[in-house]
């Protein structure tokens, strides 16, 4: 029972780390379905917003959503996830999101986000569309010792903090997107929809 626990988070993490391919390759077997679909479900394919209730994310954890088929990413950051974002900018080809298309113009701030501890990201890499590895541990072997949190494309090694700003030297060119989203409630966010703009 242990053992088939197991297999299936790890299924789900396999499926999660290659969601692109994964969804063009099922996109062609979904496509007779659709037929047979209520109209939320369409209406959900064609891009209706998400909601997302963050009341039981867990400090430091990320988990995944489908918005208009593709991956969407909540992180809930801790404290000092967030406290250490500035120190990261000198590295980052794009430290304060003067690329405008990368985000809602709500987002363009030190977090890249409405509230500090939640991150909302498009989870695509910004060079050629691979889903990247969520890496949030500090200094691990294989990324360094001034890593900080953030994830790493096993495409071609571009590297992103915990705010999807790119590091220089990545191929990636641009941050992470950050999609339209706001918060209904303290613990709903709604994915695909800017709501009121404060
Ligand atoms: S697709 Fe991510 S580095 Fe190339």
């Amino acid at each position: 029972m242990a053992n088939s626990e197991v297999d299936t988070s790890r299924r789900r993490f396999l499926i999660g780390a290659t969601s692109v391919v994964g969804a063009v390759g099922t996109g062609t077997i979904a496509v007779p379905f659709l037929s047979s679909w209520n109209p939320s479900a369409r209406a959900l394919a064609a891009g209706a917003p998400v909601e997302v209730n963050v009341s039981k994310i867990e400090d430091g954890q990320l988990i995944r959503e489908i918005w208009r088929g593709k991956p969407v990413w909540v992180v809930k950051r801790t404290e000092e996830m967030v406290k250490n974002l500035p120190s990261i900018n000198p590295k980052l080809k794009d430290p304060n999101s003067d690329v405008e298309s990368q985000q809602p113009a709500y987002a363009k701030n030190e977090a890249r986000s409405r509230k500090p501890e939640y991150l909302v990201l498009v989870g695509i890499c910004t060079h050629l569309g691979c889903s990247p590895t969520y890496r949030p541990e500090l200094a691990p072997d294989d990324l360094g010792a001034d890593w900080k949190g953030g994830w790493y494309c096993p495409c071609h090694g571009s590297r992103f903090d915990l705010a999807g700003r790119v590091f220089k030297g990545s191929p990636a060119g641009t941050n992470l997107v950050v999609p339209p989203y706001y918060f209904k409630t303290d613990n709903i966010i709604l994915i695909g929809e800017d709501g009121e703009v404060a």
